[in-house]
């Protein structure tokens, strides 16, 4: 049977942490796995809009001698009405992994189930496990182990969010998300990442204080308060996320080294302040970078070369 990666729960502890050393190892030595993949096809295709994702999974597969074929689905008969498992049995005779961007998780579901090469999650509604990769690695350059350490996100419940919870508790961390009231993560995930807690000795701690939940924070991080397909809510939504922002005081109240993430793209004066964006304790880049590492990882992995 083909190994899918539609959320972060696809791994166990000792898997994540692996895929986290090898992403490691292809950043420090990219020649190593160069033309790994060589004679293999991925399929990458776009529901919604990319820049990070589509970018580095492409360059991940031509680093790794993979062929990329990116696809919107207004370009594919998707965008006619073709039903997601059509297009997974077809892709799978042509390519040999598909990375899918879409709305609802259970169109991964449907696709995983009904392809017959592995399919990867490039953000839904409900995950975006690929930006974890890159969130934990990133934290574990600048603070070594997580065991142990804080990680806090601020503003919506949303897919990052869970990704982070799962992923964090995963890794032994203390993870706390203060969201306004009726914007926290979906209990499901909530309680899945307390039980990974418990096995790993971490914690989840789920509050609507936001300077609480700064306070001795090892990471703050953020992301954007409207996510794709909640545009509508836009302004409705600025009003009760305001106090949620990433200002400097809280990265003032939070550990003196802490290290502020962003998945991106940032809305600056919104979700985080500029001067805390563009400031000494931003790790926004590094962590945009860290996405192409950590997908060459998961591509390596899921086709067992490496
Ligand atoms: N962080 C992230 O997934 O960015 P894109 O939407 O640009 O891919
Ligand atoms: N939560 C955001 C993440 C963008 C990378 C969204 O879904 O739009």
């Amino acid at each position: 049977m083909e190994l899918d990666y539609l959320s972060v729960d696809d791994l166990s502890p000792k898997e994540l942490g692996e895929l986290l050393d090898l992403a490691a190892d292809v950043k420090a030595r990219p020649d190593a796995y160069a033309g790994r993949l060589a004679d293999r096809s991925v399929a990458l295709i776009f529901e919604k809009p990319s820049t990070r994702t589509r970018v580095s999974f492409e360059v991940a597969c031509v680093q790794l001698g993979a062929h990329p074929v990116v696809l919107s689905s207004s370009e594919l008969q998707l965008g006619r009405g073709e039903t997601i498992e059509d297009t997974g049995r077809v892709l799978s005779r042509y390519v040999d992994a598909i990375v899918l961007r879409t709305f609802e998780q259970e169109r991964l579901e449907v696709l995983a189930a009904a392809a017959d090469v592995p399919v990867v999650n490039s953000l839904s509604d409900f995950e975006h496990p690929c930006q974890a990769l890159a969130d934990l690695l990133t934290m574990r350059e600048r603070l070594g182990a997580l065991e142990g350490r804080t990680l806090t996100y601020l503003g919506d419940g949303n897919n990052v969010a869970h990704s982070l919870l799962l992923g964090g508790a995963k890794a032994g961390m203390r993870v706390r998300v203060a969201t306004p009231v009726g914007f926290e993560p979906i209990p499901q995930v909530v309680q899945r990442a307390g039980a990974l807690a418990v096995e790993s000795g971490g914690a989840v701690e789920i509050s609507n204080d936001a300077s609480a939940a700064a306070k001795g924070a090892d990471v703050l991080y953020t992301d954007v308060w409207a996510s794709m397909g909640q545009e509508a809510e836009a302004d409705e939504r600025m009003l009760v996320f305001t106090p949620y922002q990433v200002t400097q005081a809280l990265v003032e109240a939070a550990g003196d080294d802490v290290v502020v993430l962003h998945c991106l793209p940032a809305h600056r004066g919104q979700e985080i302040a500029a001067e805390v964006m563009d400031g000494p304790r931003s790790a926004v880049w590094d962590q945009a970078e860290n996405r192409l590492h950590t997908q060459k990882a998961l591509l390596l992995r899921l086709f067992s070369a490496a």
